[in-house]
């Protein structure tokens, strides 16, 4: 068990994101927020900071972890070579909800990577994320803060939840914006690879870059690698979650009757579903709230006891296509 500082109100206390700065500096861990989930940081440039993060998730050694930084300049050193389409993303959505795979330089040992050739760098969009970086003046590895396999912590209390005594502070950030991860690409100088979809879609990314855009794992089976991490269990409650269609979700609540059941879906397509003991529907205006809410929906499921959480599934066009890949994935398939 470590001791875990609490930082509220970073923005206006600067001695606290200095001390947070320094727990880094010394090889510490950190839980900071971003626009998309709250992340658990160690100094990049320190291997042994970087193995104890995997140590705090109980996750996997070869799944690499994403290293924030504040600008090009950084992204820069952290990679051999920048292609052009990189740097159009970069300058299009960053800082924002993107994470570029590039080719790793000898400035980031290959711990961060599980050894791959590449790295995964971000700017992320939070003032929180971006003060903290200034502060450490160091490149971050971070991933998600929540223990491996499970969902991504998108407020104060669920990061709390998961980090307390595993981390040396835990950042008060508020609510995330986004609620979840960042689009990570392959880029190279001929195409890009969607290694994991999100805010940033392909559609975004073939305008901007004018590059054939492929989705990983729509195609030849080997692509995964690219990825590590997509072979494992992920974004999974306690609860089991079941997805369904707009017109299944009624017939899915009789097949479970009996059951705490939490509802998720969207006010446009469950239409009327019958107010029934035991049952708690959840409903969003659209599917960039639904987005925001998942994970604290799952975490709220689990605290209310529903044994079965049933999500209505989106078209996979836009935010839709993130969407669907978490539910897939928290559905175990
Ligand atoms: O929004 C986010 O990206 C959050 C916040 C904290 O920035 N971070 C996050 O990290 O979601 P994590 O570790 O939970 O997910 C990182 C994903 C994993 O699927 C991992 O396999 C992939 O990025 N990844 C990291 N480095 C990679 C690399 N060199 N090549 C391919 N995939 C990589
Ligand atoms: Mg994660």
């Amino acid at each position: 068990m470590t001791q875990t500082l609490i930082i509220r109100d970073p923005l206006h206390s600067p001695a606290s994101l200095d001390a947070a700065a320094k727990i880094l500096l010394d090889g510490g861990l950190i839980v900071f927020p971003t626009e998309t989930v709250y992340g658990l940081g160690a100094d990049a440039r320190n291997a042994a900071a970087v193995r104890s993060i995997f140590a705090a998730k109980g996750r996997p050694a070869d799944n690499p972890l994403i290293v924030h930084v504040r600008s090009l300049e950084a992204v820069r050193l952290a990679a051999t070579h920048v292609p052009p389409a990189a740097l159009e993303l970069f300058h299009r959505y960053s800082p924002g909800p993107l994470t570029l795979v590039l080719d790793r330089s000898d400035a980031i040992p290959p711990e961060v990577s599980a050894g791959l050739p590449t790295v995964a760098v971000r700017i992320p969009g939070h003032p929180v994320a971006l003060a903290l970086l200034e502060r450490a003046g160091v490149p971050v590895a971070a991933p998600s803060a929540n223990l491996s396999g499970r969902p991504s912590p998108t407020t104060f209390g669920m990061a709390l939840e998961s980090m307390n005594g595993r981390a040396g502070a835990i950042i008060d950030g508020g609510d995330c914006e986004l609620g979840l991860e960042s689009t990570v690409v392959r880029v190279t100088d001929s195409k890009a690879v969607i290694l994991r979809p999100g805010f940033v879609t392909a559609e975004m990314i073939a305008e901007t870059t004018g590059l054939p855009v492929r989705e990983a794992g729509s195609h030849a089976k080997h692509e995964t690698a690219h990825s590590p991490g997509t072979k494992y269990a992920h974004y999974k409650p306690d609860a089991r979650v079941v997805t369904a269609s707009p017109e299944d979700v009624a017939s899915i609540l009789e097949t479970y009757a009996g059951e705490r059941v939490t509802v998720l879906c969207l006010e446009s397509a469950s239409g009327n579903l019958t107010p029934r003991e035991g049952v708690r529907v959840v409903r969003f205006v659209n599917v960039r709230e639904y987005s925001r809410m998942l994970y604290r929906c799952f975490a709220e499921a689990d605290s209310e006891g529903s044994s079965l959480i049933v999500a209505e599934t989106v078209l996979p066009e836009g935010v839709g296509a993130a969407l669907m890949n978490r539910l897939r994935k928290a559905s175990g398939k």
